[in-house]
């Protein structure tokens, strides 16, 4: 049988979660796709664990300090990295030292935390490309709702015309409690907070830049742009009032945080700021914290997609759905190099 050795780096609730459901599901990677797939190191900012033979549920909970670093996930004899560390746009790391040294030496890499992709997302991509390592993101780009995969899979050959998204579960779920349960902007925060969905700093949410990275995510990396955060305009819902939710109300509107791409003549232009939308447009009832993307096509026309799972497993899955497009990826190269020459 073959075998898939995986590392987690970045050790956190997703990080964490990610290692739980990926060993819950060894038995279905060995019927599915008769590959024997198996943890061989986790590790946070200062502590980590490797075992060859695998790691199991048990071990999780008794890191060791000191174990961490890059060196260290490259020594555990990885073949698929998960990078799922925090995420800072404005330098890439800690992720970036990872994603780096992995995709150099051709390790799969699944990427779950925006920052490296966002900072340096062409020099990984070349990386990748140099070396012919997977690099997948779906847990970067809004995680249990589709959207890269639309792009890459489902709408394979056609022209993307537009597209418009609500990609932040925070900011939605702030706009819908202040305007269906009359909350303020802070309840509503701390709500958000408590649920597990806002970042440490709440103002990558409500400022729009978490919003801008996934928007940024889906152009680079399904649209083949060269964006980088200075060719965005970013606006975000830190100064919606209860006025202004009163008076969209009263004119049959709901806003929403959207971000926005246009694809006109080959120039990609992205945008984030609020919309409002009449109660006739299906963005319009997309509650609390789903997210939602709406793409336009040269010959698909439009499709909508809405989603939205529970933390942090709905992003944990993201990262493992990542993990069996490689699984069949590497299954159908291992099957064509076994056929014998016909
Ligand atoms: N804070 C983000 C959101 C989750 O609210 O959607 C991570 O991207």
């Amino acid at each position: 049988m073959q075998t898939l050795k995986v590392a987690i780096a970045g050790f956190g609730g997703v990080g964490r979660a990610t290692a739980d459901l990926l060993l819950s599901r060894h038995e279905r990677y060995r019927q599915v796709y008769g590959v024997d797939v198996s943890l061989v190191a986790v590790c946070g900012s200062r502590a980590g664990l490797a075992d060859a033979n695998g790691l199991h549920p048990h071990q999780l909970n008794a890191l060791q300090a000191g174990l961490s670093g890059p060196d260290f996930v490259m020594a555990s004899g990885a073949d698929v990295l998960i990078e799922a560390g925090p995420s800072d746009f404005r330098s890439g790391e800690p992720g970036l030292a990872y994603l780096r040294t992995a995709l150099s030496a051709g390790l799969d890499c699944i990427v779950i935390s925006k920052g490296a992709l966002v900072h340096s997302g062409r020099q990984l991509r070349e990386l990748a490309q140099a070396s012919g390592a997977m690099l997948k993101l779906s847990g970067a780009a809004a995680a249990a709702l589709p959207t890269l995969d639309l792009l890459d899979h489902s709408l394979a050959g056609c022209k993307v015309l537009a597209l418009e998204g609500i990609l932040n579960a925070t900011t939605n779920y702030l706009l819908d409690a202040m305007s269906t349960q009359g909350l303020s902007f802070d309840a509503a925060l701390r709500e958000a907070q408590a649920g597990g969905f806002a970042e440490a700093d709440p103002r990558n949410d409500t400022e729009g830049w978490d919003t801008a990275c996934k928007l940024l995510l889906l152009a680079n990396f399904g649209l083949g742009a060269d964006l980088t955060m200075d060719d965005l305009v970013v606006e975000g819902i830190q100064s919606v009032t209860a006025e202004r939710i009163e008076a969209w109300r009263e004119r049959g509107l709901v806003p929403k945080l959207i971000a926005s791409l246009t694809c006109a003549d080959g120039v990609i232009r992205a945008s984030v700021g609020i919309k409002a939308y009449p109660l006739s447009d299906p963005f319009a009832h997309v509650s609390a914290k789903s997210k939602a993307i709406r793409i336009s096509s040269d010959a698909m026309g439009e499709t909508l997609a809405i989603g939205c799972g529970a933390e942090p497993i709905a992003t944990a899955a993201a990262a493992l759905k990542d993990l069996e497009h490689i699984l069949m990826a590497r299954t159908a190269r291992y099957s064509s190099l076994s056929q014998p020459p016909s």
